[in-house]
């Protein structure tokens, strides 16, 4: 008798694995997150504070490819939750098939760091500011307002036509307008929700309490590059720490250029204004891969390369923005082959998990680019229960809805509960059947101000 039950949890479990859905009434956790106490660097800014909702919608724009001109990119085509929402292409494609200018960026831990600036020569003055600019960029999404193509405006009266984004506009602000300000705040929301502090670095430095001691979860070697990454030249240290700051890992404010100046894809082209990157969290994931290559023009393929390149910095006269801590004062930090594995095996303890996996920042819609809302329907009072009537039933290939007054939105349904179609009406509606099969279907109506549904049978033959 087991062996049946056995199959009945495994077809359970691999429903609730496949159906991806979004439960409004029971949103996930993104503003109760905790944070170590050591971790005190945080760019958040006090007009956009997480919240469980907010950050819900977040997550549907990033993952929705319809913020794309043609429907086929999203934010997560090029920062993808595998690699630490970041991209292992040397660049990314946009949504004609064109490559990016740049590397595209890590976002995990983006929310904790002192540099208030995005983009790699932080040209946007907050990450609010930054969301919305891959929207209108000609190459990657296409909303560019610029030769030919639409502006920003147009993206938003085409996401006003999209049924979710009303009853999710409605559950983070109360009403269903849209704008680039609402857009930008839940999208950075989203972003800054994306953190895990469950990395071998944390647990050593969660139990010494101390940067400079000895981790007791640590190999030799990887405290060995521990001392290194942290100790300044030239008492025998690499100086990461000078810019890359432990515990948050993220970039001094004052970095100037550290003497990548190559633009991607071109052999002479120079470009001095990369001043920032992302943290060094998450340089690699849990099991050892690469979430790179690395550096603005994605020209370092491994790590050993990035080592290579503080360990003697190529001197170019060009350069008026390098920034004299990566010379060192001999302008070679004379690293060791030991003193590189050991700083190798440092990084490679940055890495955390639970980015990686957790449903919280994964993809919620369906293959076929539905979104499963489950929404709160409020219990049905006799009086305030929506009325509207249907006819004729049974119909052959029209179905005409009048409704008394209010704003609805109404779905086609079978007896499986699977939706053919699925509107918003103010008042009236006449209904294409002809691609239905024949059979009994319902149609149920929802008050978009109250939640309150009313359904109806009716008869396709
Ligand atoms: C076609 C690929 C592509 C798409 C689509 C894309 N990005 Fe990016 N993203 C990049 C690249 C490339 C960079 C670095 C660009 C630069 O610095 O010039 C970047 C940088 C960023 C940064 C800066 C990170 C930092 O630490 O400074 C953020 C935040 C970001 N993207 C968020 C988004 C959001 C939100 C969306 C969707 C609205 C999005 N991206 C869509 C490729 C993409
Ligand atoms: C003077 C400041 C400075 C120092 C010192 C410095 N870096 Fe950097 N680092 C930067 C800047 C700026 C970038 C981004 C540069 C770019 O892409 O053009 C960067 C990028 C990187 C990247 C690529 C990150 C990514 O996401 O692609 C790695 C890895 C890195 N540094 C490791 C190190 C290590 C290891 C050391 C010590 C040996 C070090 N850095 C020392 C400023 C510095």
């Amino acid at each position: 008798m087991k062996q049946p039950i056995q199959l009945i949890l495994l077809a359970l479990g691999l429903l609730v694995l496949t159906s991806s859905f979004i439960d409004l009434t029971n949103p996930f956790n993104y503003s109760g997150q905790t944070f170590p106490n050591y971790i005190t660097r945080n760019n958040t800014p006090t007009s956009n504070p997480i919240t469980n909702k907010g950050a819900t919608l977040g997550r549907v724009l990033f993952y929705d490819k319809k913020l794309s001109l043609n429907n086929t990119i999203a934010c997560s085509s090029c920062h993808q939750q595998q690699f630490a929402f970041g991209d292992t292409a040397h660049l990314s494609k946009g949504f004609l098939g064109a490559s990016t200018g740049r590397h595209s960026m890590r976002l995990s831990h983006a929310k904790f760091s002192q540099e208030v600036k995005f983009f790699w020569d932080e040209r946007a003055s907050s990450l609010e500011d930054q969301t919305t600019k891959p929207i209108q960029d000609f190459n990657e999404m296409g909303f560019s307002g610029t030769s030919g193509q639409p502006n920003l405006d147009s993206l938003i009266s085409k996401l006003h036509t999209i049924s979710y984004y009303k009853t999710l506009f409605q559950f983070v602000y109360g009403d269903t307008i849209i704008n680039e300000t609402r857009i930008q705040n839940s999208l950075a929301q989203f972003i800054r929700s994306i953190h895990s502090f469950d990395s071998k670095f944390d647990q050593g430095l969660a139990a010494t309490g101390n940067l400079n001691a000895n981790f007791p979860n640590y190999s030799t070697q990887e405290n060995l590059g521990k001392t290194l990454f942290l100790a300044p030249p030239p008492a025998g240290g690499a100086g990461c720490q000078g810019c890359h700051r432990a515990p948050e890992f993220d970039i001094d404010p004052a970095s100037l250029n550290n003497g990548v100046i190559a633009v991607a894809g071109s052999s002479t082209a120079i470009d001095l204004t990369n001043t920032k990157a992302p943290t060094l969290r998450d340089l690699f994931n849990s099991q050892g891969q690469l979430n790179g290559p690395f550096m603005h023009n994605g020209n370092f393929a491994t790590i050993e390369s990035v080592i290579e390149h503080y360990n003697l910095v190529p001197i170019n006269a060009s350069n008026t923005n390098l920034d004299p801590r990566v010379s060192g004062p001999g302008g070679n930090l004379q690293l060791t082959t030991t003193e590189k594995s050991a700083l190798i095996a440092f990084l490679k303890t940055l890495s955390s998990n639970d980015i990686y996996t957790n449903v919280k920042w994964s993809n919620p819609f369906e293959v076929n680019g539905d979104l499963n809302l489950v929404t709160l329907i409020k219990e049905i009072s006799v009086s305030n229960k929506p009325e509207f009537t249907i006819y004729p039933n049974p119909t052959k290939d029209f179905i005409h809805l009048k409704i008394k007054s209010g704003n609805f939105h109404y779905k086609i349904m079978d007896g499986l509960g699977r939706v053919f179609l699925e509107a918003y009406t103010s008042n009236s509606a006449i209904i294409n059947l002809e691609t239905l099969n024949n059979g009994n279907y319902y149609i149920e109506l929802i008050d978009v101000d109250t939640q309150l549904k009313a359904t109806k049978t009716f008869i396709k033959f």
